[in-house]
């Protein structure tokens, strides 16, 4: 498997003329040779046969009485993750890692603030995550730094040197990168979860439950997406990297495409029974984020590399079709004033839940939404075994309203336990791999591309994810730290 970095180069270089900023960029489209194409990588490894090793599908490896931990990226989302899991009884915090120093001694303040001993430090230097994961005092590594290459290179690295690892989203950003991820996680038997922490919102859960039982029948079709008015023009605090700004500028696409269609896969049982197929996606161009780096150079110097027509369209909207049949629309904006969605529409043959924009709803028809009443009864008789378990404790712990402890604590559940993680390398890879996917279509005038299979066949075997908390659901929480 190779991947043709001349080619990448090249596009790259085609954004500085304004033209993958139009969404129409593809002459290429309509050459009969390949490589000619933007992103002939991408569609090269798109058709690429593989053969499975080891399905790490419901794989259970052995249970870790103690889960040592190790965290690398310390910025905005990775002491979240580090706090969530400072909670969870079994869990040991031995290694804190971010290139700058400085966000590694901020995050041990968050250990003291539980009370817990002081981990290993690790900083100073853009490789030294590599150390963090050789540590064999650490059994799990958690990955949080700017998305882009690095996910895939630390999550792979970690599963060489023995670690199970769990990378924010998108965990990969090509789909070499993504088989990467498939193959090692099978060669090492260690697992790559994708911490895609909207799988665990209190009104997915409920609906995934609801439609496990067919209260929504057959799923026909989805609507879901990420939709965020941000502004990713201020300065990260620290010396940040700016790196939200950049890959808006270099690539067209919908880069964040699991908040929106994590939740929805889980329902539809992709991997599991179905599995994503086909995508065909377009760009509109960029309303915003030239005229706003031009406005910003004008008057100060740091913004002069980002005065480019280079950025990828506002909005970026996918189809997909799923290999059974039913249909995802899948869209992604963080730069329009907007009042935020992930949509979260989910339509069957015997009912329909929308969760945006808020509160949710859910209908059974009649042209109807059920009644508050009604909706209470719903959620009282649906509502699924970890929300029942940990909901209010959650809440009151927050992160993203509850939802980020509830993933991580399932997830130390599940390692402690020696089960299955919810979300295994499979997931990861396909739902990450709308970003280069969805970029190759835009590039070749919407075209649909195939959407690998990365179980190579056994979805049609893998079964459903266990939500019912059969198993595990025993691991205890350490007493809250006292509040200010
Ligand atoms: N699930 C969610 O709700 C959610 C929310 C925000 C961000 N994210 C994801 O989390 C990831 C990080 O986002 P963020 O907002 O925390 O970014 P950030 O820029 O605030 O933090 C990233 C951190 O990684 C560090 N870093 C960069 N290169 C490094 C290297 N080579 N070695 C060690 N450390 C390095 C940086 O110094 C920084 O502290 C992204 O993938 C993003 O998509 C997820």
């Amino acid at each position: 498997m190779k991947t043709d970095r001349r080619d990448f180069i090249r596009i790259a270089g085609v954004a500085g003329t304004g033209m993958i900023a139009t969404g129409l960029t593809s002459k290429g489209a309509d050459k009969k040779d390949k490589k000619s194409e933007p992103f002939a990588h991408t569609k090269e490894a798109s058709e690429q046969e593989h053969k499975q090793f080891f399905n790490m599908c419901g794989y259970a490896a052995p249970k870790l009485n103690k889960v040592r931990m190790g965290f690398i990226g310390l910025g905005n989302r990775g002491p979240v993750n580090l706090d969530a899991m400072a909670y969870v009884e079994g869990v040991e915090i031995k290694g804190l890692c971010d290139k700058r120093m400085v966000r590694v001694d901020n995050a041990q303040k968050i250990l003291s603030k539980h009370g817990l001993p002081p981990a290993k430090s690790y900083g100073g230097s853009e490789d030294i995550w590599k150390e963090l994961c050789k540590d064999p005092d650490i059994d799990f590594v958690s990955v949080a730094v700017p998305r882009g290459p690095l996910h895939a290179q630390i999550a792979t690295f970690a599963m060489e040197h023995g670690k199970h690892v769990a990378v924010e989203a998108p965990a990969a950003s090509t789909l070499e990168e993504a088989w990467k991820l498939v193959e090692t996680s099978e060669r090492t038997r260690k697992h790559c979860m994708m911490l895609e922490n909207c799988c665990y919102d209190f009104f997915e859960l409920l609906t995934l439950n609801m439609a496990r039982q067919g209260l929504f029948g057959e799923l026909i079709h989805a609507d879901a997406g990420y939709l965020h008015h941000q502004n990713n023009f201020v300065p990260i605090p620290e010396g940040g990297d700016m790196w939200r700004v950049r890959e808006s500028q270099h690539r067209n696409c919908n880069l964040y495409p699991s908040h929106g269609i994590g939740p929805i896969c889980q329902k539809m049982n992709i991997n599991r029974g179905d599995r994503l197929a086909l995508i065909s996606s377009m760009s509109s161009n960029d309303f915003t984020m030239g005229k706003m780096a031009a406005e910003l150079a004008k008057k100060d110097s740091f913004y002069k590399e980002f005065d480019t027509n280079s950025y990828r369209g506002n909005m970026n909207t996918s189809i997909i079709r799923t290999q059974n049949g039913k249909t995802i629309m899948l869209q992604y904006d963080i730069t329009s004033p907007r009042v935020y969605s992930r949509i979260q529409t989910v339509s069957g043959t015997k009912g329909l839940c929308q969760k945006y924009p808020l509160p949710g709803k859910i209908t059974f028809g009649n042209d109807e939404w059920l009644s508050d009443e009604e909706m209470k009864a719903v959620t009282d008789k649906y509502t699924p075994e970890i929300v029942k378990r940990m909901g209010d404790l959650a809440k009151e712990i927050g992160g993203h309203g509850g939802m980020d402890f509830l993933m991580n604590w399932r997830l130390a559940d599940c390692l402690r336990n020696g089960l299955p993680v919810e979300q295994d390398v499979y997931d990861a890879a396909a739902w990450s791999s709308i970003v280069p996917l969805s970029e190759w279509s835009v590039a070749n005038g919407s075209n649909s591309i195939r959407i690998p299979d990365f179980t190579c066949g056994s979805y049609k075997t893998n079964t459903p994810l266990d939500i019912t908390m059969s198993k595990g659901g025993n691991t205890n929480v350490r007493p809250l730290p006292s509040k200010g």
